[in-house]
């Protein structure tokens, strides 16, 4: 249908004036409208709403003014396959004598150097109107520039006389009707025909057409004709539109237009709406002539039905006993087999779905998805994309057998198309049981091709990705076990243990927890030959080799030199690999590695118990995360003993699976780790022991399942034991008035702001209400909050995930006794051409599940934004460059020094446990928990980081961006974090203000200290910490700064990251990932749906554990601090006081919440508020 109107874009033929560089372009165009000219011209008097109803706008927003002249719209232009960009349009005539209307383009862009329409209104019972534009393209490209105006001509200026007269039918008149239906037939199919210009077919009655440009001439039995218009069309959205005005003694219409879209309900089942605006010929009463009109058009458009219909095959699922469907077996074959150590219903059972969880054990993909609505059943399509070839190819699965455990399924296309042409490409997958214990897979492939000397090579491809899979079940039931050879061959520049003297080097080498091997001593060098084979037990694929090379000393104990690994899963069994390692402490390692696999597995007992243990509630998502933790706790602690213990910066290396995302532009990290920053055995042991309870809480947990009652009962399954549950915000969470109250209260105090500016609210959103007043008058009234997820924009997507950039607006309700509180105005998830949909309590009326899947789809987005940017990304890795500069320059008697050091206990340790257990690049944790994966939240944190201004950040300007002051002027009840912040803030900057006072006796004593002037150079500079003062001359300056640097590690910290637990560990009120978008169509969803889309119980663990660990409370609070208490003891005691003092505040105004039913704040609670970042 695009196509349509591209030719005729093509074919027109623009005047040469107007095609050089620079050119104006004038065009004007009249048509008579079957409406008076007074109706028409009332269509300017709802400017905003005006805009919605132009066809090409997108995230339209009105930046100023609501409709009179000086109003300012913004929106983002998108016509079919044309060039496109955002435009700002601003109102500068709008003349009710002269019935002229006149927008300007309001600042040069990218597609327009200027632009002008103006659009004036004449005549009196018909309305003559006339639309002129006149404007210099900015467009470079000759083509593009061409084809714009082009499309001025032939199509826009009348389509956008039109779109206001449908926006008047519409909504002034009445002359609208909706036609929703359902029919079974697949969109593809349908769209294939409704959507092409040329076929009629689907009209009742018709017999043929004429198409000439955009106008086609359908015919009719019985010598009738009907011409329309093609209005608008849009294949990624299956829409298409189209008018007919001349239809007398056809459709009784002076004035006609039909909008078609089609949502696919499953594979099988598309959804139609069909809404029509239409003038009755002969002027009748509008509600008179609905009558007859809409029940006349009911039987053409129930036609339809019955003309695509299909029979039912495949859609409630396939009949086993009807057979295997019949297809062409082609004349070549290929294929493969195996067997996997698993019993038959289970390999069975895992290698069932169709869609993305394949994706698990079939490693060969990048990405698999099946087509909306993405429901697995026969028939349904998957679209996937291959690691090795980068194609995009479609498989149907034609047949799916539970009982004989067979599936057929065949290949649609591929994309780019091979280089040969194949067929009739059908591949069936038989399982079968050897015995009880063991699965036989087979593959069987038929094909044909156009040319023969591609058949080897089409074999080989197929054989490989059918044992990809094969391989991958085998991996999924740890059937693989077998041994690893090792040669460890030689060392160079080994790092220097031992001042100046040569090392004596060895090596220790274990597979994991398995049995070391120890090579001889090398003497007196830092190359060391050891050239020594070992044979090595490999209990499973998942395991590291560890090498750690240490330095034999005669007098005390041996000294680590360093470490290296090599994760087998990098190693190919039956394939010797050399290879020449990094050692983490300095060096290079050079070993061979041969893997050979066992047919036959041996399973020690511990290996046995383990998995027995942890399948129940971990498997499979977390078994391999949890050895992650146990690794890198062992590469942790075996780091600790490593050589050359100094704080050095270092950056991170790009990700070889994304070299384009430039990680070496976060802040700058300590590798490796120094020896004062290893964590004491106590505090690693607590973190084991939070591990522990909550493994042990688990136990069980299927059983709890087993016993749900409550739809949202399977995510409290993971709560028992040490995991108590939140039983207050189970019953609340659904609540609106609880969704808003977490904006003040809960994990993510800060998005919220106050709203001041109109531009900042979506077109769409204008119109909502909260108690009687409009979003303007809330505005005006300072009542209006707004939180916009624009950080998640720029967020790449990831299969099988989905996630929007919200935009949610609240309000102050008044309630009775002055007293107020936040509430819903609405949400908006997109930010789309047209009208995008607004979710509201206003609508949950009609459509309720809708509406709280858009609350959850806030929350989700929510999550990966607080955890990748305020938590991880501002407080752990913004601090750490401040770590390293302070022990580099300022000595440990230096002020400063003794002021800072309790601030940052632990924090390059956690650090560090985080880079290689969350975000590794290895096996990173969040990357199958968060809907961004680990890339997208790295790329959002970069995207912001760079925008990024540490002072700018410090709590009160942070808080003043947003609207908020220490004042609270702007009227909010219950922002704790806010207020207990300020208090907490004064008290911090009068201590760091006395000991700046006893420090320095005045600004120059600032300026001259040469140690504090470096440390700054070295954190704003090598640091990479954007925006921190990179000299500080002033002692103003330096209070603000060090002020700054004990809030950000101490209570902003702990107001992100402890409220974990109570917030995270409930998923569906945060959810960390939803599995489905919004869907499409005007009915409300399922409240299956709903559920569907959320985490299944069991796999959430990971979020539930990770909530677990973090919120681990810390064991030095800041009224520990005692960094002045031998220097400074005035400021020590005075610090001291005041944060007991405000703790009792707190204490106090918590314990009165409590007596009103209400939530406490606890966490910037002095006595709460660790006084580093810690976890
Ligand atoms: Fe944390």
């Amino acid at each position: 249908m695009a196509a349509t109107l591209k030719q005729v874009v093509d074919d027109c033929k623009v005047p040469g004036e107007f095609l050089s560089d620079g050119a104006e372009v004038f065009l004007t165009h009249t048509e008579d409208m079957p409406v008076s000219a007074e109706a028409y011209w009332s269509a300017f008097r709802d400017f905003v709403e005006l805009q919605l109803h132009m066809e090409g706008h997108e995230n339209v927003r009105v930046l100023k003014g609501l409709g009179e002249v000086g109003t300012v719209v913004s929106f983002y232009y998108d016509p079919t396959d044309l060039a496109e960009g955002q435009r700002e349009m601003k109102l500068v005539e709008k003349d009710d004598s002269t019935r002229t209307w006149r927008v300007q383009e309001a600042a040069p862009n990218e597609l327009y150097k200027s632009y002008e329409m103006t659009i004036k209104v004449e005549g009196t019972e018909g309305a003559k109107v006339t639309i002129s534009v006149r404007f210099v393209s900015a467009i470079k490209d000759r083509t593009q520039r061409r084809q714009d105006i082009a499309y001025h001509m032939v199509h826009l200026l009348g389509a956008r006389i039109r779109d206001i007269l449908n926006f008047i039918v519409r909504e002034k008149m009445g002359g609208k009707h909706r036609f929703d239906l359902d029919i079974r037939c697949s969109r593809e199919k349908m769209w294939g025909i409704v959507g092409n210009f040329n076929d009629v077919t689907w009209i009742r009655e018709s017999t043929h057409t004429v198409v000439d440009g955009i106008y086609r001439t359908i015919y009719f039995t019985e010598d009738r004709s009907l011409e329309v218009r093609l209005a608008w069309a849009d294949s990624s959205d299956y829409l298409f539109v189209y008018e007919g005005d001349n239809s007398p003694d056809f459709l009784h219409c002076k004035y006609y237009r039909g909008r078609i879209q089609f949502f696919a309900v499953n594979p099988n089942r598309v959804r139609v709406t069909y809404d029509c605006s239409f003038i009755p010929a002969d002027d009748s009463p509008m509600e008179e002539f609905k009558k007859w009109f809409v029940g006349a058009l009911n039987s053409r458009i129930s036609w339809l039905e019955t003309t695509f219909s299909e029979p039912k095959p495949g859609e409630e699922g396939h009949n086993p006993a009807t057979g295997p469907p019949a297809f062409k077996k082609g004349a070549y074959s290929t294929g493969a087999g195996g067997i996997v150590r698993g019993p038959l219903e289970d390999v069975w059972k895992a290698f069932r779905p169709f869609g993305r969880e394949c994706m698990e054990y079939w490693k060969i993909y990048d990405s698999m998805e099946i087509e909306a609505p993405g429901n697995d059943v026969v028939g349904c399509i998957r679209l996937f994309k291959t690691s090795k070839t980068k194609r995009t190819i479609r498989e149907r699965l034609e047949w799916r057998d539970d009982d004989s455990h067979v599936e057929i399924y065949s290949l649609l296309s591929m994309n780019p198309p091979p280089p040969v042409e194949m067929s009739n490409v059908y591949t069936t997958v038989t399982m079968t049981a050897v015995d009880e214990k063991q699965t036989e897979v087979k593959f069987e492939c038929t094909f044909d091709v156009s040319v023969s000397f591609a058949v080897s090579s089409i074999q080989s491809n197929q054989k490989g990705a059918y044992m990809a899979c094969i391989n991958g079940l085998q991996e999924l039931f740890h059937s693989e076990v077998g041994t690893l050879e090792v040669v460890v061959g030689s060392a160079a520049d080994l790092a220097r243990t031992d001042g100046w003297f040569d090392a004596d080097p060895y090596v220790v080498v274990a597979v994991n927890d398995g049995k070391p091997v120890t090579t001889k001593v090398c003497r007196g060098t830092q190359n060391p030959i050891w050239d020594e084979r070992f044979q090595l037990s490999v209990t499973s694929r998942t395991r590291n080799a560890i090498f750690t090379v240490v330095d034999r000393d005669t007098v005390g104990q041996d000294d680590i030199m360093g470490t290296a690994n090599v994760n087998l899963d990098e190693l190919t069994s039956g394939k010797e690999k050399k290879m020449a390692l990094d050692v983490q402490g300095g060096g290079t390692l050079n070993v061979r590695l041969y893997l050979k696999m066992h047919d036959k597995p041996k399973e020690p007992e511990g290996e046995k118990l383990i998995t027995s243990l942890a399948i129940p509630f971990l498997a499979p998502v977390a078994q391999s995360e949890l050895d992650t933790i146990r690794n890198e706790f062992i590469n942790l602690i075996t780091s600790f003993l490593g050589p050359g213990q100094k704080y050095e910066l270092s950056y991170m290396t790009r990700l070889r699976t994304h070299p384009d995302v430039a990680l070496e532009e976060m802040p700058a990290a300590c590798v490796p780790m120094p020896t004062p920053e290893m964590f004491t055995p106590h505090k690693t042991g607590r973190i084991m022991q939070r591990l522990m309870e909550f493994i042990g809480s688990q136990a069980q947990i299927f059983v709890r399942l087993a016993e749900v009652k409550g739809i949202w009962d399977p995510w409290k399954a993971n709560f028992s034991g040490y995991l108590p549950a939140n039983e207050r915000l189970i019953e609340e969470w659904q609540k609106d008035e609880e969704f808003c109250r977490q904006y003040l209260q809960g994990i993510n105090p800060m998005v919220v702001a106050l709203c001041k500016d109109q531009s900042q609210i979506p077109a769409e959103m204008l119109g909502l209400k909260g108690q009687g007043k409009t979003t303007l008058q809330l505005m005006e009234e300072n009542r209006l909050f707004i939180v916009d997820y624009a950080p998640m924009l720029g967020v790449p997507a990831t299969p099988g995930k989905f996630f929007y950039a919200p935009i949610v607006l609240m309000y102050r309700e008044e309630l009775a006794g002055g007293k107020s509180r936040l509430n819903m105005l609405g949400i908006q998830l997109t930010r789309d051409k047209g009208k995008n949909e607004v979710y509201s309590p206003e609508s949950a009326k009609t459509h309720p599940n809708k509406y709280m899947f858009a609350k959850m789809h806030v929350q989700s987005a929510d999550n990966n934004l607080h955890q990748f940017l305020y938590h991880l990304g501002y407080t752990h890795l913004g601090m750490e460059p401040i770590v390293v500069a302070m022990h580099t320059h300022l000595p440990p008697d230096h002020p400063i020094h003794r002021l800072l050091l309790p601030h940052f206990k632990d924090t390059v340790g956690i650090n560090y446990l985080a880079r290689h257990s969350l975000v590794s690049r290895i096996f990173p944790i969040t990357d199958p928990m968060f809907a961004t994966s680990t890339v997208g939240g790295l790329v959002m944190f970069l995207n912001e980081w760079r925008k990024y201004d540490f002072m700018e950040m410090s709590f009160p300007e942070e808080l003043k961006r947003r609207g908020f002051d220490e004042a609270r002027s702007d009227g909010l009840e219950g922002y704790f974090y806010r207020d207990d912040g300020f208090k907490l803030w004064n008290v911090y900057k009068t201590y760091v203000t006395g000991m700046v006072n006893h420090a320095y006796a005045d600004d120059q004593a600032v300026q001259a200290d040469k140690a504090l002037q470096e440390f700054c150079k070295m954190t704003e500079g090598p640091g990479q910490l954007h925006g921190f003062p990179r000299e500080i001359p002033t002692k103003k300056l330096l209070i603000d700064c060090l002020t700054n640097i004990i809030f950000n590690s101490s209570a902003q910290h702990s107001a992100v990251n402890f409220p974990q637990y109570e917030y995270y560990s409930f998923v569906p009120n945060r959810p960390a990932q939803l599995s489905s978008p919004m869907p499409d169509g005007p009915n409300d969803m399922l409240q299956s749906a709903v559920l569907e889309a959320l985490p299944p119980p069991q796999f959430t663990a990971l979020q539930v554990l990770l909530s677990y660990m973090l919120s681990m409370p810390s064991q030095t609070a800041i009224t520990g601090v005692e960094a002045m208490k031998e220097v400074y003891p005035d400021v020590h005691e005075k610090f001291n006081k005041e944060l007991l003092d405000l703790s009792k505040e707190i204490k106090t105004r918590n314990e009165g919440l409590k007596g009103e039913g209400k939530v406490a704040y606890t966490y910037l609670d002095p006595e709460n508020v660790a006084m580093s970042i810690d976890i």
